[in-house]
Formats: structure tokens, sequence, C-alpha cells
């Protein structure tokens, strides 16, 4: 097998490294390989890599160099914003975050709660929309942080963070975003916000895994998460992963030169199969908010069949990567916290299937999909012990 024949529409659990982030790596991996805290000017030039870097993403989110901190990934940049928010905000305990966030965040808040944390998680309703009139209710002057998902990596709902983030200041509290899903696929200006803390990840926009990155707003309190040297103006301790970080930089400086048109051929494509597959299944069901959707995320229940069945089927059918759930909920056998909070019913919750797309896909490779999954829906449903 080659990976010609792969039609991969999996982009929320990684992406395809981009052949200019590539190319942009390969120095610091052979030829320039200094450590960026070296005195001499080798050691120097891995150090600018990592200025033009930050100052790519900066440019990207609406921040400021200053303001980005290089980290081992996402979910590093995530526990570190809420960790430190517990430690500065003396005398504030509470914790409030959602019930539909990354295990990131959410299995962070769990074991804070175990830990003697009160932690709420805020609802959502059958379109995975959240409640602002709820989180008024619930962020009080005990708050410490709010911690919101800018975007949803298995609905791909967009959250209003911009509005948590003012509720969450006029009480006093830090607001946090885990923006991992939003970063590269829709327009951010953190200068217009009040956000204090923001997780971003390479893997997700065309960078390696393995690097990622923590807005940290100038003057918002922080205590480092990882101790030990003075890298990163002393935030986050650790040599810096110079070739990755130089991934990172070249992605978003390509993400912000192509991203609303890119993403406008992306949610075609990615509208283009939501109607096919519509059309083509019977009892289909589309999750997520329609109105407040990432342009590439089409997340569908097909009920009374198993969503890991309808996978292995599209895979031999036409080599088709998709995605039950999340990449990280896919490994157990438990249906996705997401779509429970949502309250799905148990006939539909097992039967669901997430496409993600991006710049990378064809409409060739969308037809090939509409072509090869309604056959299987139909098969299954034909073994399916519900009769259908
Ligand atoms: C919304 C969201 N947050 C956090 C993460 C974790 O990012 P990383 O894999 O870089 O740790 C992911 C990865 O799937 C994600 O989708």
């Amino acid at each position: 097998m080659s990976e010609q024949d792969i039609i991969y529409v999996d982009s929320n659990a990684t992406t395809l490294i981009a052949p200019e982030v590539y190319a942009a790596m390969t120095p610091y991996l052979t030829t320039w390989y200094g450590n960026p805290s070296s005195p001499h000017p080798f050691g120097s030039d891995a150090a600018e890599v990592i200025a033009d870097a930050r100052k790519s993403i900066g440019d990207l989110i609406g921040a400021d160099e200053d303001e980005i901190v290089f980290t081992s990934c996402g979910t590093e940049a995530d526990n570190t914003a809420i960790m430190s928010a517990l430690e500065t905000q003396k005398g504030r305990r509470r914790i409030v975050t959602t019930a539909v966030e990354h295990h990131a965040v959410f299995s962070l808040c769990h074991v804070l709660r175990k830990r003697g944390w009160p932690v709420d998680f805020l609802s959502v309703d059958k379109q995975g929309r959240l409640d602002l009139d709820e989180a008024r209710a619930v962020i009080n002057d005990e708050t410490a942080i709010v911690s919101v998902m800018w975007a949803n990596n298995e609905i791909g709902n967009i959250y209003p963070v911009v509005e948590l983030a003012e509720i969450a200041h006029a009480n006093g509290a830090l607001f946090h975003t885990d923006a991992v899903q939003a970063v590269g696929k829709v327009p951010i200006n953190l200068r217009e916000t009040k956000i204090d803390f923001l997780a971003l990840s390479g893997h997700k926009l065309h960078a390696p895994k393995g690097v990622g990155a923590l807005y940290v707003r100038r003057h918002t309190p922080f205590s480092s998460y990882l101790i030990g040297g003075g890298q990163e103006h002393g935030r986050r301790a650790g040599t810096e992963n110079v070739a990755s970080i130089a991934g990172l930089g070249k992605a978003a400086e390509l993400a912000k030169a192509h991203m609303i048109e890119e993403n406008t051929t992306v949610k075609a494509l990615r509208d283009k199969l939501e109607r096919g597959l519509v059309a083509a299944c019977p009892d289909p069901l589309v999750n997520g908010d329609p109105e407040h959707r990432l342009p590439n995320t089409l997340n569908m229940c097909f009920k009374y069949i198993e969503g890991e069945a309808i996978l292995l089927r599209m895979y031999d059918a036409a080599r088709i990567c998709a995605s039950s759930g999340s990449a990280c909920t896919s490994g157990s056998l438990e249906p996705s916290h997401v779509l429970r909070a949502m309250g799905l019913d148990y006939q539909a919750l097992h039967g669901s299937i997430r496409f993600s797309l991006s710049r990378y896909n064809t409409e060739a490779e969308i037809d090939a999909i509409i072509a090869a999954t309604p056959p299987i829906i139909k098969e299954l449903r034909r073994l399916s012990p519900y009769g259908h």
C-alpha cells in the first residue's frame, strides 16, 4: 500500500506535514543543530529561527512575540494554563469548564476535582451548544479560571470564547481557551479579546507532532509548569525543539496567507460530502451546530450500527481513513463523552463517524467517499441485531 492510495479525512486527529514546513525544518535537523542557549553564533542561529517562529505565530493569532511560549504539545499548553491559574489566583479555587472539552482539559479537570478543587462542567444542548446564561450563573468571585475550547475536535462546534472571556474577567477570573482545532482554520485576533491563555498544537495545522505553544497575555500572572533552565524567558524549561518550532512557524505563515481561500474550498468539499451522505443514507443524523462549525468537520451518526465497523469497512472498500469519535477515545469502547453530553440516544451514540478535511483533500476523494459509504451502511444495517 502506498500513501497515494489513502483517502485521508482524519485531519482533526493529525495533519500531513506541508512540504514547505518540512523544508523549513530539515536544516535544523542536519546542518544547524546548535543549542539556542549556547553563546556562540552556531547557537544564536537556532535562537534566531525560534524568534522568527514566535513572530509568525503571533501574526496568526494577533499576539506579540513575548506572549508566545513554546511547549511540547497542545496538551502541555492546556495543562500549563490551568495549573498556572490555580497557582497565581490565590484565594480562588473554582474551575469552570465544559462537558465537551478535549481530554487535555477534561481529564485534567477530573483529576483536579479528585484532588479537591471544585470544578463546574457547563452543559451543552442537543447540538452541542453552550448556554451563556448558565456560564453567567456559574462563574463568580470564587472562580480562578474558566477554560472553554475555541472549537470542538469531534463535532467542530465553535464556542463564544470572546464573550466567555468577558464574563470571566467581569468576575475577576482568568480565561483560557484550547484553540488547538481553531488555529489556522478560523481567524483569531487576540488583541480584540480578554483571553488570557490560548493553547495551540503544531500537528493540527500541517506542522509536526510534538510541538505546541501557549499564548500568555502580557501582564497575566503566570507560573511555570516545567521548572529547570531559563528557556522561553524563564516560562518553560527544557531545550527547545528547534526544528519543530521552525516548522510550526512556517505552518503559521502558510495558514495566515491562505486561510480564507483554503477554508472556502475545504468548506465546499465538506458541504458536498454532507449533502451526498445525507441524501444516500437513510435516517442520517448530522451532529453539531450547523451555524457555528469548523469548515472542515462533519460528524454523523448512522443509527443501529457500530462506528468501528463502518470505519473498518470504509478502509477496506476505498482506503478511507476517518474516525469514530476522537482519536483519543476511539481506543476505548466508551462512546464519546461529547456525544453523550449532547444527550444522543444509545442507537446513535455508537454509530458516529467524524470526517475532518484539509486543504490536501480533492473533489475526487469526496466523490469516492460518497460512493463507498452508503452500501456499507446498508449492509451493516442489514446485519444489525436491531433489524433495520
Ligand atoms: C481540541 C484539542 N485539544 C488538545 C489536543 C491535544 O493536542 P496534542 O496532541 O498536541 O497534545 C487535541 C488533539 O487532538 C485537540 O483536538
